[in-house]
């Protein structure tokens, strides 16, 4: 049996929390498939800095490019918030994207129907809300030089390149092929170079898909129109800071932000990661919610190691739980009961287990 090794990095706050139960699903769905998955611990993040200096130490550098794919909680910790760039949390995770060159950031937001009512949107608005924000991932303002500070100036630089701009819409084209065939494109245009080479790149991409349909959109209406009439969305390709703010907006229309997943693709090992941080206020309390993190796994599955079976099942054991009532208390309605990350953790294993049975039937 092939050995699918599994490189987890569970960062810091709730990151520990949530990826114990995403290893878990991961575990049961092994047990239930026959994959072989072999799991090594990494630090990153503060735990990283406490433990080397270094909020991405060598043996998590060297670990990751030889490992099948990466799974990461979340990295960040407020006693850091006034450290050097060099010793943030953040700076690992953003080293780490670039080390692995995982340019196209999958964050896909579908509207799960047993949690209408947990999201402040109308449900008239939710119905048929199935998007997939693709988000360049290792350009733009991150990581543009020059940056700095001098006294009382302090410079960021947004540079993108017509070859990064072509392959991440070349990911988004791609990914509406197999959805409704829309690829909205989000920029700044009326203001700013980089956007305006980004609408150029972006059309002439689209002549190789005559298949899908292109609109472009200001970053300003988007972030509207995402709320306003989402459903009117289906693939939403944008640039890296941009796509940052607008999916954790797209979390809302989901019900929270804990439920939402990503997949970093580039041409090794992806890295998977849920969209949200590492949430202090909730660290060690049993209360956060592990879903976004199982979530993750599924597109790890699907996509880092092909096995869309496998993912299917995870997707289908997250829904069964859901359906069966199951709700952490972010997702909880006032007065409804609410149960732990480890509970929520029991019960989608549970269904991991029952939906092969269901299977046989
Ligand atoms: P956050 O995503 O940690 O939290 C934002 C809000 O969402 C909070 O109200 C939090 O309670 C809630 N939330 C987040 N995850 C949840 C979950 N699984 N279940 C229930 N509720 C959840 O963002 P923040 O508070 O702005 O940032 C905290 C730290 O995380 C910062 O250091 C930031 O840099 C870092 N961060 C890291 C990542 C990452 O590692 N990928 C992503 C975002 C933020
Ligand atoms: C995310 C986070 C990161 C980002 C931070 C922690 C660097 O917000 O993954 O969405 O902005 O990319
Ligand atoms: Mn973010």
């Amino acid at each position: 049996m092939k050995r699918l090794s599994i490189a987890v990095l569970p960062g810091d706050g709730i990151g520990p929390e949530v990826i114990a139960q995403a290893v878990r699903v991961l575990e049961a769905v092994g047990e239930r498939f026959d994959l072989c998955f072999e799991f090594a611990r990494y630090p990153i993040g503060a735990a990283g800095v406490a433990l080397a200096n270094d909020p991405l130490p060598a043996v998590t550098r060297n670990a990751v490019v030889h490992s099948d794919a990466v799974l990461l909680g979340a990295v960040g910790d407020p006693a850091l918030d006034g450290a050097p760039r060099e010793l943030r949390p953040e700076t690992g995770l953003l080293a780490l994207r670039k080390l692995l060159k995982v340019y196209a950031n999958l964050r896909p937001v579908a509207m799960r129907p047993a949690l209408l009512a947990a999201s402040p949107l109308k449900a008239d608005r939710l119905h048929g809300v199935d998007l997939l924000v693709v988000r360049e991932l290792t350009g733009g303002l991150y990581y543009g030089e020059p940056r700095g500070r001098n006294g009382t100036t302090a410079v960021n630089t947004l540079v993108y390149t017509t070859a990064e701009i072509e392959r991440v819409a070349r990911v988004a084209f791609a990914a509406a092929r197999d959805r409704k065939r829309l690829v909205t494109s989000v920029d700044k245009a009326n203001v700013l170079e980089v956007s305006q080479l980004w609408r150029e790149t972006v059309t002439k991409i689209a002549r190789d898909y005559p298949d899908v349909r292109l609109e472009h959109a200001y970053v300003d209406t988007a972030a509207m129109r995402l709320v306003a009439e989402p459903a009117s969305l289906d693939v939403v390709l944008t640039e890296n800071m941009f796509g940052d703010i607008l999916s954790d907006e797209a979390a809302v229309l989901a019900g929270s932000l804990g439920l939402l997943p990503s997949a970093s693709l580039g041409p090794g090992p992806g890295l998977f990661e849920p969209v949200h941080g590492s949430a202090p206020p909730l660290a060690g309390r049993d209360v956060a919610n592990p879903i976004g993190a199982i979530a993750t796994v599924a597109l790890l599955l699907r996509h880092g190691l092909r096995l869309a079976e496998a993912a299917d099942a995870v997707d289908a054991a997250i829904a069964a739980a859901l359906d069966a009532g199951a709700r952490t208390r972010d997702i909880a309605l006032p007065g409804e009961p609410s149960i732990g990350t480890a509970e929520m953790g029991d019960r989608i294993v549970e269904h991991v287990f029952s939906g092969a049975v269901e299977g046989l039937a």
